[in-house]
């Protein structure tokens, strides 16, 4: 796909990733997903918002063969979905230098061939000047790894968040269309990735609060052109109080566990508490992950096999304890 133009001297690129159906070998995508870079033309400096994935390097550097000059890279995280094309950019572009936080320095040294005079690091709060257009980095830790920032294009109000506010989805429409759509994509999308670190993401939610946002461009998925709709929804996401309801994932080898599962979801409904069940031999993870966001209590059943649980049962209550919220310990690496 060619670069899409979002407002005067803004524009959409990357790519669209309709095939994809599992991210980290790990994380079920129904919809595809898309990798958003972007590109603003500021009235001295230009700047490249982020890369794709390296399989996808060949359509960034496609749409800027006529772009003759980037001035900055800015790489909001490091995880390669977003920065793996970065060293070719470098390669095409070597007098651009690459803006990131201290910490994302190292891990994309750590992850990356990119040398470390490349590299412009910037705190909390500093701004960048592109002449008529000014850009305010906000550190976001945990959106999704400890090292990631937010940019904020201060004259047209738009949030560049990277993973923050995205959602797997691919389409052809720029802009989110369908909410319904989208809030779901995005709930599966917080659920597997950013739900252990609700505390953080709350405080980051506090600290955008008051920035009059127009629009919000995420790394994956549409841009919201309602930034409300994702912002309340990260607000009861994170926030909110949970719901008397019960996940149950289960494995059943011969129905007799299956039986007890009957027995306590009937019980369970009998007395007013909602459940919802999830068969873990044939159940999308990311179903059961969205179910976590508002649930107050969870309910494993398992046979067992050589002593112990069900391997299926497991891995989903190694799943639910990734998943489940906690406050993370600096230096923890997910
Ligand atoms: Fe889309 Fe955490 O990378």
């Amino acid at each position: 796909m060619r670069a899409r133009k979002i407002k005067d001297r803004i524009y959409w690129m990357g790519s669209v990733d309709w095939d994809r159906r599992l991210f980290d070998a790990l994380i079920p995508l129904p919809d595809g997903t898309s990798y958003n870079a972007y590109l603003i033309e500021g009235s001295e400096k230009t700047v490249l918002l982020d890369s794709v994935d390296s399989p996808m390097a060949d359509e960034l550097l496609a749409q800027l063969e006529g772009v003759s000059k980037i001035d900055y890279v800015i790489s909001h995280h490091a995880e390669q979905d977003h920065s793996g094309t970065i060293p070719q950019i470098l390669e095409k572009y070597p007098e651009a230098r690459l803006i990131s936080t201290p910490k994302a320095k190292g891990l994309l040294m750590d992850l990356l061939p990119i040398p470390e005079e490349s590299f412009i690091t910037v705190k909390d709060g500093e701004t960048l000047s592109l002449g008529d257009k000014t850009l305010k980095f906000i550190h976001a830790p945990w959106v999704h790894w400890p090292e990631t920032m937010v940019t904020y294009l201060e004259e047209d109000r738009i949030l560049f968040s990277c993973d923050f506010f995205g959602s797997h989805i691919a389409a052809t429409d720029l802009f989110v269309t369908d909410e319904g759509r989208v809030c779901e994509a995005a709930k599966r999308y917080y659920a597997e990735i950013m739900m252990p670190f609700r505390k953080v993401i709350g405080k980051n939610l506090e600290k955008l609060a008051s920035y009059d946002i127009e629009m919000i461009a995420p790394s994956h998925g549409q841009i919201f052109q309602r930034p409300a709709l994702i912002i309340d929804a990260y607000r009861e996401w994170t926030l909110g109080p949970v719901r008397n309801t019960v996940v149950l994932p289960y494995v059943s080898m011969h129905a007799s566990t299956k039986q007890m599962v009957d027995y306590l979801v009937s019980s369970l409904v009998e007395k007013g508490v909602g459940v919802e069940q999830f068969n873990l031999g044939v159940t999308d993870i990311g179903k059961l992950a969205m179910a976590l966001v508002d649930a107050a209590t969870i309910v494993i059943g398992t046979p067992t096999i050589l002593a112990g649980p069900h391997p299926y049962a497991a891995y989903g209550a190694m799943v639910h304890s990734w998943q489940m919220p906690f406050v993370p310990k600096q230096n923890f690496f997910p």
